[in-house]
């Protein structure tokens, strides 16, 4: 496992439940992303709204509408598809959350942080 890379337990993450953060150092001291997942895919964004770059989540790692159909911003109300980061609703629409490589095998979940765009 090289620095670039952190993983979590499969178990860890519930189908539209709460989302895992992580640091991402290389984007700033501050700077988080998440994974989640949903409809049994992982998919892990750099916590930051397309619309003013703050983080996502209501409490930490609640980032699900009730529904649990949108990644939800707790600020303006933005909602993004889980699935590719588009805001489909919101002051941002048509913009996308920047995604970060996510994989699952072997009951884990490896994302590669060294592949957010800066
Ligand atoms: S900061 Fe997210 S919708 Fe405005």
């Amino acid at each position: 496992m090289t620095d670039s890379l952190i993983e979590f337990d499969s178990a860890l993450l519930e189908d539209g439940g709460k989302g895992i953060r992580f640091d991402l150092p290389a984007l700033g001291e501050y700077v988080t992303g998440f994974v989640v997942r949903f409809k049994g895919n992982v998919h892990a964004y750099v916590n930051q709204c397309a619309h003013v770059s703050v983080e996502l989540d209501w409490n930490e790692g609640d980032f699900f509408s009730m529904q649990k159909d949108y990644l939800i911003c707790s600020t303006h109300g933005a909602h993004y598809r889980p699935d590719n980061g588009f805001c489909v609703m919101g002051p941002c629409k048509g913009k996308s959350l920047k995604s970060i490589e996510a994989v699952e095998q072997n009951g884990k979940i490896i994302i590669n942080i060294a592949s957010v765009a800066k």
